[in-house]
């Protein structure tokens, strides 16, 4: 008989989490104006809000932490990290910062100016802040399909070429730089193919533009292209990582996600003003050019992350935990985005939640409901997430609403996912009793996702 699978690792620390009781829940997400990330986390049972930040380190990324180096200037801590971004991406030059937002903030302040166009696939959201804010247009050129849900393609975060260069034909001289997220966090954790970065870099060259990677999920990006496109079977995670950068200028990075570590970040770039001027701002935002806003000992424990998640194996045991938990939805029929994607579950809510109108939050509805059944935090990646329309403010219900349960890696069991497979069955065989959603009472007119205050519809 064949051995089944299992997780490549055995776990060295636990951190105990605690079940409340439905009435408890119904105070405190009151008291939270149904926004999750209002809530404390000791109010959560199993946290799905992100993926961010809260894997579990290795013992060896443990290990090197105790050996940090603090010093301000030149800490070896900081070529240790270099070092590891230049062999896996190829990127000669590195700027530490203390997060993904960050490295966006130090380099969009070279790049951005008002009226530009910054075309790409599903920027994040605090991407499309920095652009936005900046009084710039992001523009998703993301291929259609991504918007259907149950259509079951490979690489659902692919750039539409065709989109692309239709951007490019009218504005090419507003246009700073393309930008490519790979895994495409809002298009529901779905790789872009090395074929489609191919032709990213092919139109790229044609308008002599450059070509920047959101490589958040770089190494679920590459696990997907080993696994889904032709004639990347035999080749290594680093491999492929090599090749995908190979189509870019530069990155920016972070860390939370794929180098499993609690915070960091940093941009990588092989075009040298892109580094001379990241290097001046970062000094003036985030810190030295050798430590950019993280200790010597956080950039050692970077360094290894990344060596240890661009292994198969450490791939392999994240991405099949998601597709366990997909698969369990399956067996209770929960429309998702298909196929699962690397970092989470995206449930398509106004499926779910047919009676619901856009205008009372699907996502957002779904979201409060999973909370109340079973303490488990979500997150509303859908109308609320989108913002308004910066020129008409009107909300934009143009995409996808959907709840997202984003897994942390190495941090919860099969077990768990058992839990919030039941906890969604429960919350959609009583979908038909659900008909009103949420209003917005308060809300900040950028980013108003985490801080927006609401209250029940209809009242
Ligand atoms: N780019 C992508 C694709 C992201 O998913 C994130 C963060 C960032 C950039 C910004 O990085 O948080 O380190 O400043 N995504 C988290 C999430 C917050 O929950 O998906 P950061």
């Amino acid at each position: 008989m064949e051995l089944p699978f299992a997780e490549s690792y055995k776990i060295k620390m636990v951190e105990p989490i605690r079940r409340s009781a439905r009435e408890e829940r119904e105070k405190w997400v009151k008291e939270a104006h149904y926004n999750m990330f209002q809530l404390k986390s000791e109010q959560v049972y199993i946290d799905l809000i992100t993926d961010s930040g809260t894997g579990a380190m290795s013992d060896r990324q443990w290990a090197g932490i105790m050996l940090g180096d603090e010093s301000y200037a030149g800490a070896t801590s900081f070529f240790k990290m270099k070092d590891m971004i230049t062999k896996i991406t190829g990127f000669e030059y590195v700027v530490p910062t203390h997060q993904g937002r960050a490295a966006e903030n130090v380099l969009f302040s070279y790049l951005i100016k008002a009226g530009d166009f910054v075309p790409g696939n599903s920027h994040f959201d605090t991407t499309k802040g920095h652009i936005e804010s900046r009084k710039a247009f992001a523009i998703d050129c993301t291929i259609d399909e991504a918007k259907d849900t149950q259509l079951e393609i490979p690489f659902k975060g692919n750039v539409d070429p065709k989109k692309l260069e239709k951007v490019l034909e009218a504005n090419a001289d507003k246009v700073p730089f393309i930008i490519v997220t790979i895994t495409n966090n809002t298009a529901g954790g779905q790789p872009v193919s090395m074929q489609n970065l191919r032709e990213v870099r092919a139109i790229a060259d044609k308008y002599n533009k450059r070509v920047l990677f959101d490589s958040a999920r770089f190494a679920e990006n590459a696990y997907f292209i080993k696994v889904r496109e032709k004639g990347y079977a035999d080749k290594t995670i680093k491999e492929i990582c090599k090749e995908m950068f190979s189509y870019a200028d530069g990155m920016t990075m972070s860390a939370k996600k794929d180098a499993i570590v609690n915070m960091g970040g940093f941009i990588a770039v092989n075009v040298k003003d892109w580094y001379e001027n990241s290097k001046r701002l970062a000094i003036i935002y985030e810190g030295y050019a050798t430590y950019g806003g993280m200790n010597g000992r956080d950039m050692n424990a970077l360094a290894i992350g990344l060596d240890e998640n661009t292994e198969f194996e450490s791939l392999e045991t994240r991405i099949k935990q998601v597709e366990y938990l997909a698969s369990r939805l399956d067996e209770f029929g929960i429309p998702y985005q298909r196929p699962a994607g690397g970092h989470a579950i995206f449930i398509d809510a106004p499926k779910v939640l047919t009676h619901v109108p856009k205008e009372e939050f699907p996502a957002q509805t779904l979201t409060v409901e999973l909370y109340l059944e079973a303490g488990i935090r979500g997150c509303e990646i859908g109308y609320i997430l989108a913002d308004r329309d910066p020129v008409t403010r009107e909300n934009r219900f143009g995409g996808l609403d959907l709840l997202r349960l984003a897994i942390s890696r190495r941090v919860y069991t099969n077990n768990h996912m058992d839990v919030i497979a039941v906890a969604l069955k429960n919350v959609y065989d009583r979908r038909e009793q659900i008909t009103r959603g949420f209003k917005i009472i308060e809300e900040a007119p950028l980013m108003r996702h985490f801080t927006v205050k609401l209250e029940r519809a209809g009242k």
